[in-house]
């Protein structure tokens, strides 16, 4: 027996040693173990992680033996590499390292693995807590079955410019709903415990503050004051880290001039310091040698040096940790310890998944056939698709009556428009594993309700400048007794790289609703898009506005169980839709002027707009309801609170309809006079609450003073005492119910 392979086979009985004494030993003693018998350049091939092929960036180079280096232990994670087999073949070869330490696969499985579900913007709309983790859940269980370890995803960038394509990713622009949805996605994708053959490890990112680039262009600087940066920016991911999301994925932009990357203060200081996080770094798609261009590294071993020092840990696509950080150990520069505890907390995730016990846990075959053709994700795709809908308006036919819902006999439907009959654009971006054929169109969503297609015609692109097929669609419209117009962006229109400077719908498709319009006909648009587009004729003279996002697989069948009433739509907008691209950043929790509009009639010398209102086309929190809600009655236990005291305040809510329908009822508060300016309105907390017809329910919120809470000058967390104005609406721009309540000094 030749030496290497005496050590190959004797570290492969010293590893079975290691894993069968599992429950002797602690994963961090066993993480020890396996340390020592690490050379330093095995370490540093933990900290490497390659793409299986060419799927998301720039720079991954073809000619690089990827397998080789597994077979040598140089490669600590692949990602897009999916599927039972595939995975299984890729991990057979790093079972053959000398130390055979199993790789990791990740993936992208952002809102759905084979089963689609609406893109995580429409998801937060729901503000559907439990529905989020289930869809986490559920595309877990799928991507896990085929070979799937580890998901970068959810996205927790908050993000208030609608120009960013990526606020498709998110949950939208406030903190509060934001944090929570981070952790209900986090404890879908993970479950409580990692270690399940369906939970795959979470990754919070892009830390942090990705979603500020300058002028919502993808990539770009950020700047920001630290107040904006803790209070706004870093709380989901601090929810998701307290959740125990298993890693953090930093971001492309530098934050006042310092690559996140390459940011010390961001990674070492906060996360791994005051937060005392225990997971791992991983870079975004080769950010570490972005660090070269941006003017941070002077080359691949200073932007190694500065990524691990930093607190990078694994090195996603750049080659340089692979390339360098041995010799920068070996020249003194960087210290072993560096090293050690980074790849001790890659170790310490994959002994946590159970990848040493069983490296093919995840890579079963018969189990992927039988988990991605579940007929039941399905129905909850569906049934997540329908929560996501806001219906922005609902007009008034001739005949008095609400426009929506629709008949499903005795109205005669045209459905116009290039998104009637689109597939993959229902499905939005971040697709790592589908077959289109599988999305419900419009079209079939509509049949299927009315057992006969409806008239259709597509009448002109998404883009572009044809307007040939307006004939088709106006002799459709003709013969209808109402319209529903499909209009709105391709899926690759919003997402990754995909800013725009304007957000209007693009090509000729307003100029179709005109066409429409013209007819006489009632118009019910129906929007699909990533993000706010900017829709004020829309607003002005379409009929009915269903804002259906990108709704996923079963999009078609939701979008028609709410056009003709079958779910009584309950969304509400996670993000302010602006009038005009000139008014962003426009967010509802902003901080008041010394010259604030009280008289929209008087602008002169005020803070405000010549040429257009402050206020948003459509507010945060904002959606309608086939039903109406009344609030009434508030009650306060208490007004004055004491330090460590509650108010409890309690209101009834009635559904004052015929229909059997959900709210979302909204507590917000203001800080009147503060020691920094405080923003006119927070969201502190909701209930989504379902009324029969003419239920009345009492409804309780309780204050503390957690929730009057803000970060001061000095950065510290404090409850400043004095009054509060406390407001309960159904929007943000809609408060029904007012209070004040007075926080009491120190007793
Ligand atoms: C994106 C990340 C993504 C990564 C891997 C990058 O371009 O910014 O969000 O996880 O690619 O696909």
């Amino acid at each position: 027996m030749g030496f290497l392979h005496k050590i190959f086979v004797a570290s492969g009985f010293l590893l079975i040693g290691l894993t069968t004494n599992a429950q002797k030993k602690s994963i961090s003693q066993q993480v020890d173990s396996l340390l020592q018998l690490m050379t330093l350049e095995e370490k540093v091939g933990q900290l490497n992680q390659y793409t299986g092929r060419e799927l998301t960036g720039p720079g991954s180079d073809k000619n690089t033996n990827k397998i080789k280096d597994i077979r040598a232990g140089l490669v600590g994670s692949m990602l897009n590499v999916k599927g039972a087999r595939e995975t299984r073949e890729i991990q057979e070869a790093a079972l053959q390292s000398r130390l055979k330490i199993p790789l990791l696969f990740s993936l992208d499985v952002i809102h759905g693995y084979k089963t689609i579900f609406p893109v995580p913007l429409a998801e937060a709309a729901s503000w559907d807590l439990d529905a989020i983790g289930l869809s986490a859940r559920i595309a877990a269980r799928e991507a896990s079955a085929s070979g799937i370890h580890w998901t970068f995803a959810p996205m927790v960038d908050i993000a208030r410019d609608p120009r960013w394509g990526r606020v498709m990713e998110g949950a939208g622009e406030d903190t509060y709903l934001g944090s929570l949805i981070a952790r209900a996605r986090v404890l879908g994708f993970q479950t409580n415990k990692l270690g399940g053959t369906d939970a795959i490890m979470a990754c919070a990112k892009h830390f942090a503050a990705y979603g500020a680039a300058i002028a919502g262009r993808d990539y770009n600087a950020v700047d920001m004051s630290d107040q904006m940066l803790w209070e706004t920016y870093l709380p989901p991911f601090k929810a998701a880290a307290d959740a125990g999301v298993a890693t953090f994925m930093n971001s492309f932009n530098t934050l006042n001039g310092i690559p996140a990357t390459g940011n010390k203060y961001l990674q070492r200081d906060i996360l791994k310091g005051k937060w005392n996080y225990r997971g791992f770094v991983v870079s975004d798609w080769g950010s570490i040698g972005e660090m070269l261009p941006q003017g941070f590294a002077k080359d691949q071993s200073d932007a190694a040096f500065k990524a691990i020092t930093a607190g990078s840990d694994m090195d996603m696509e750049s080659r340089a940790y692979k390339g360098s950080l041995v010799q920068l150990v070996k020249d003194g520069k960087v210290a072993v310890t560096l090293i050690n505890d980074a790849v001790k907390r890659i170790l310490y995730k994959k002994f946590e998944l159970g990848l040493f016990s069983d490296p093919y846990k995840f890579s079963d075959t018969t189990r992927e056939l039988s988990v991605l053709n579940d007929p039941q994700s399905r129905v909850e795709a569906r049934n997540m698709a329908r929560k996501t809908l806001v219906l922005l308006k609902n007009g008034k036919s001739v005949t008095g009556s609400s426009i929506l819902p629709l008949q499903k006999s005795g109205q005669k439907i045209a459905l116009i428009g290039p998104l009637g009959k689109a597939t993959r654009d229902l499905e939005g971006g971040w697709i790592v594993k589908t077959d289109s054929n599988n999305v419900v169109t419009i079209f079939e969503g509509i049949r299927n309700k009315i057992g006969t297609g409806p008239l259709y015609a597509k009448g002109t692109d998404i883009a572009g400048n044809a307007v040939t097929g307006f004939n088709d669609a106006l002799a459709a419209a003709k013969e209808a007794d109402v319209i529903v117009l499909a209009i709105g962006e391709s899926w690759d229109m919003s997402g990754e790289a995909k800013s725009r400077t304007s957000i209007d719908i693009p090509g000729q498709q307003m100029a179709l609703f005109r066409a429409m319009k013209a007819t006489g006909k009632p118009v019910v648009a129906v929007v699909l898009a990533g993000r706010p587009l900017t829709i004020n004729e829309l607003a002005d003279s379409a009929d009915a506005i269903v804002y259906a996002w990108f709704p996923g697989t079963e999009g078609g069948n939701a979008i028609a169980d709410v056009l003709f009433g079958d779910y009584n739509p309950s969304g509400k907008l996670p993000i302010s839709f602006p009038r005009n691209t000139g008014q962003i950043p426009v967010y509802y929790n902003h901080n008041n002027t010394g010259r604030p509009v009280t008289n929209p009639k008087n602008i002169i010398y005020k803070s405000a707009y010549i040429d257009a209102p402050n206020t948003p086309l459509y507010a945060f929190g904002y959606g309608l309801s086939y039903s109406n809600f009344s609030y009434s009655d508030l009650k306060l236990s208490n007004t004055d609170l004491s330090k460590n005291g509650k108010i409890v305040l309690s209101f009834t809510l009635t559904n004052t309809s015929k229909r059997a329908g959900e709210e979302v009822v909204q507590l917000y508060l203001r800080d009147l006079v503060s020691s920094v300016v405080r923003p006119v309105k927070e969201l502190k907390d909701f209930k989504k609450i379902m009324l029969a017809p003419g239920e009345s329910r009492a409804v309780d919120f309780t204050v503390d003073r957690e929730k009057l809470s803000f970060y001061n000058q000095q950065l510290e967390w404090v409850a400043e005492p004095g009054e509060f104005e406390i407001m309960i609406g159904t929007s943000s721009d809609n408060i029904l119910l007012s209070t004040k309540i007075n926080l009491t000094a120190n007793k």
